[in-house]
């Protein structure tokens, strides 16, 4: 592969327009989410221009909705930029674009609305699914790219995106992602090997490792923390250092590895855990060579919840220089916001499992009002649809307040189901807009903002439109 050759060849040509387009613009306004993923696409993005010498600013949006458009519009920029969304509210950006207010370019993977645009640079225009083959970032790195293909090495925050936005499965990134690991690979700036798919290899002591490794449940190991530290000792590995504190992975030589993850797997088997789920415990990981080891930096799940640690604390700005190389003081902050992102994680799961969901025929839902961020509770809702104590066989439909008036809705499905005809971008956008809301987002996972109290009147909407995507009224 030479380094002129497209990550993607499908969106080569529209990206070369997009690129063009940027290179004559007098000032670029670029707007992201608030998000890993949109973190990444906006870092991607800044750097591309800067490198460029295009002169630009930077905006985190929670939301793209008529307001923050409106907003955007009244900035003194003729081009604005999205990253990581845009094209689930084409139908508003045309509006300004056609009153004379600015140029959109977008590079977004989301389900776009009903309008078109010049500079839409999205795989879902090219027949590459926009929920698992490329995420917000994978489009910036595709302008990116093609702006300058010097830019390879920004293919690593791509893959921070996309991993952030869960579409790493145990086979690792596939489908047009794969163009993107090439690049960054290629680049020497990320590595892939086979390895233990348990979230926290850089920075889990071993026998948190175990105990918080909640996809694929081991009973005895996962959520017992004297089980896995009684399995750990049974090893023939020093599973702790010289000091006396526990190894992480990293700290693991490649035998010590082998070692952990065959007994790992032999106990999985003993204890009856099923085939398909032990092939799970195995999978692609992705570590970003530039980074220190043992730190979150260094593994890309583990950026990319950093990332999210920030950004859905209205630190943006703090995800932001991290993913644009600082270290040092935002380093320290962020380190500080993952630790209570994850507490909120954790606490807010933990609720969700007390409390139970409500079933209805063809999906399952919980109101967390005011005990679970409404920036966070898609991220607990895909954990607890992930979790053991969580049926799978039904999309889960969450709640959280927003403001006094609006309340955020989440909702997470699976592969299977969206294979049986689930799309739960139309299922957000429908229900929330006839209770006077509105919503989009991916086949997958998606949500929407809808008045406090149609709760129920949105899950009725929901539940039958389920119903009839899925075939089973
Ligand atoms: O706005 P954005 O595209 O970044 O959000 C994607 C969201 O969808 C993430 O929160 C991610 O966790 C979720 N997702 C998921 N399962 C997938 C793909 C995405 O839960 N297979
Ligand atoms: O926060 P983020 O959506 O990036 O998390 C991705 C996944 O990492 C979660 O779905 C969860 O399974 C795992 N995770 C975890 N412990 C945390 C944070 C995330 O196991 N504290
Ligand atoms: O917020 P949450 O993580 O549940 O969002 C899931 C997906 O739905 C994301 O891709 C997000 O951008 C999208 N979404 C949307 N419109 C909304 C809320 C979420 O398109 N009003
Ligand atoms: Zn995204």
């Amino acid at each position: 592969m030479s380094a002129a050759d497209p990550p993607v060849p499908l969106l080569a040509e529209r990206a070369a327009a997009c690129a063009e387009r940027l290179r004559s613009a007098d000032s670029v306004l670029l707007a992201s989410h608030i998000d890993a993923d949109g973190l990444t696409s906006g870092a991607i993005a800044s750097s591309a221009l800067e490198r460029a010498g295009i002169d630009h600013e930077t905006v985190f949006e929670k939301q793209l909705d008529e307001e923050s458009i409106a907003g955007i519009a009244s900035r003194e920029f003729d081009t604005v930029l999205f990253t990581d969304f845009g094209s689930g509210q084409l139908d508003v950006i045309a509006d300004h674009e056609a009153a004379g207010e600015f140029t959109p370019i977008i590079a977004d993977h989301h389900q776009p609305a009903d309008a078109e645009t010049e500079y839409h640079l999205n795989p879902l225009l090219f027949g590459i699914d926009g929920a698992s083959e490329l995420s917000g970032a994978g489009a910036s790195y595709v302008l990116a790219h093609a702006l300058d293909a010097d830019n390879r090495d920004l293919a690593a925050l791509a893959i921070v995106g996309a991993v952030g936005d869960m579409q790493g499965g145990t086979e690792g990134l596939t489908g047009a992602n794969e163009g993107i690991v090439d690049h960054a690979v290629a680049a020497g700036v990320v590595e892939t090997r086979t390895d233990i798919a348990l979230y926290g290899r850089q920075t889990r002591p071993l026998p948190k490792l175990l105990e918080y490794a909640s996809d694929v449940r081991i009973p005895g190991i996962s959520n017992d923390e004297a089980g896995a530290i009684a399995f750990l000792s049974e090893l023939d590995i020093d599973v702790k250092a010289d000091d006396g504190d526990w190894r992480r992975w990293v700290d693991l030589d490649d035998a010590e590895r082998r070692t952990l993850v065959s007994a790992l797997l032999q106990r999985a088997v003993s204890s009856g855990v099923p085939a398909s789920r032990i092939e799970e415990l195995v999978g692609t990981s992705y570590t970003l060579t530039a980074e220190e080891p043992g730190t979150e930096l260094r593994d890309v799940s583990e950026f990319s919840t950093l990332l999210n640690a920030t950004a859905r604390y209205e630190r943006a700005d703090v995800g932001l220089a991290v993913c644009l190389g600082e270290r040092g003081a935002p380093l320290e902050r962020a380190r500080t916001l993952l630790r209570n992102h994850r507490r909120n994680l954790s606490e807010g799961l933990q609720w969700v499992k007390s409390e139970g969901v409500i079933e209805e025929d063809h999906l399952q839902w919980f109101d967390a009002g005011s005990r679970i961020r409404e920036t966070i509770v898609g991220i607990v809702a895909g954990m607890a649809i992930g979790s053991p104590a969580v049926d799978r066989s039904k999309p889960i439909v969450a709640f959280a307040e927003k403001d006094a008036d609006h309340v955020k809705v989440s909702s997470r499905g699976s592969h299977r189901l969206v294979r049986q005809g689930l799309d739960l971008s139309a299922v957000m956008r429908e229900a929330s807009r006839s209770v006077g809301g509105d919503g989009g987002g991916h086949d997958v996972a998606a949500g929407a903002t809808i008045p406090s109290g149609s709760q129920r009147e949105f899950v009725a909407a929901a539940n039958a439109i389920v119903g009839e995507q899925l075939g089973d009224e």
